[in-house]
């Protein structure tokens, strides 16, 4: 079948009915001979782009030719799209996380990293989705002070804001997740419960929970950001590690001792623990 912008195998899958072209009468039949007219229904082998012959007449019309000795033995108007073809279209694609991940040749994966304020997680993530980037893996990096510019802005430091913070963030890694994406998630995420509500919500071997583990005098003494001053000087409430609580992991994926260790040296255990785990399956 050729079309003004397709040319495509196709199949008359029915052939409805005969036009007499005299009295317009439908009238059954089997095949059409040289020069008669009917209505039928046309299957393509792929999808093609057309528009019905009363609106458009270059794209609405087709001619059918012989495969074999390339004659036009036929010629039509296209009258609309079957919703039947669609459907089937639909189905056969059927898009769905193991689709979208081999497409991208990778696992999905939650990467978690929980630690202090100042631990260097933000540091170790940009890192790692550098490193992982190069790799040609597709990854997406979430940030708690990112992340509370936007969909969180509306959430502060106390118990509940922040486990809310981290429900929101762990469903929104799980959407993207789904997608096929390696998400970095970085929050401080301090209680135990929320970092295992969000192991829970991803799928089976799917959440890596890595410690970022910096003693709380050497965060404090690096203080990038300078909140642990105010924090000791009592103007900042429920500041992590001084005036509200850090639960630090009792079995995760992985345990990173920063001190005097490189940040790019970090990342790269992440990213070997990820490979190793890609080559499991
Ligand atoms: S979490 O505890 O809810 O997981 P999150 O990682 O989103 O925290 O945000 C932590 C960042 O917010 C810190 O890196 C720091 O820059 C900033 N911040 C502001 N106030 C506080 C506070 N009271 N405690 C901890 N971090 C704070």
């Amino acid at each position: 079948m050729r079309t003004e912008t397709d040319s495509v195998s196709a199949t008359v899958t029915v052939l409805k009915h005969q036009l007499n072209v005299d009295s317009f009468v439908r009238e059954p039949a089997k095949l059409l001979q040289m020069n008669e007219v009917g209505v039928c229904n046309i299957m393509t082998q792929r999808p093609i782009v057309f528009d019905a012959y009363k609106e458009n007449r270059s794209t609405g019309n087709f001619i059918i030719v012989d495969r074999v000795s390339s004659a036009t033995v036929g010629a039509g108007m296209i009258d609309f799209p079957l919703r039947r073809a669609d459907n089937v279209h639909w189905q056969a694609l059927d898009v769905d996380k193991a689709a979208r991940s081999a497409l991208k040749n990778q696992k999905p994966a939650v990467l978690w990293l929980t630690g202090l304020s100042g631990s260097g997680k933000s540091t170790i993530a940009n890192a790692l989705e550098a490193l992982l980037h190069t790799c040609g893996k597709h990854t997406y990096l979430l940030d708690g002070d990112n992340v509370r510019h936007g969909l969180n802005r509306d959430l502060g430091f106390t118990a509940v804001d922040r486990v809310e913070n981290i429900r929101r963030v762990a469903e929104v890694a799980k959407l993207m997740a789904d997608a096929g994406l390696i998400v970095i998630c970085s929050f401080i995420s301090p209680f135990r419960d929320e970092r295992r509500m969000a192991r829970e919500l991803m799928g089976e071997g799917e959440f890596i929970e890595i410690f970022v583990d910096t003693p709380l005098d050497e965060c404090a003494r690096r203080d990038p950001k300078g909140l642990y001053k105010k924090a000791f000087a009592g103007n900042i409430a429920n500041f992590t590690g001084v005036s509200s609580p850090y639960e630090a992991p009792e079995n995760p994926e992985l345990h990173l001792k920063t001190m005097g260790q490189e940040p790019a040296r970090l990342a790269l255990q992440i990213e070997e623990f990820l490979r190793s785990r890609m080559e499991e399956k």
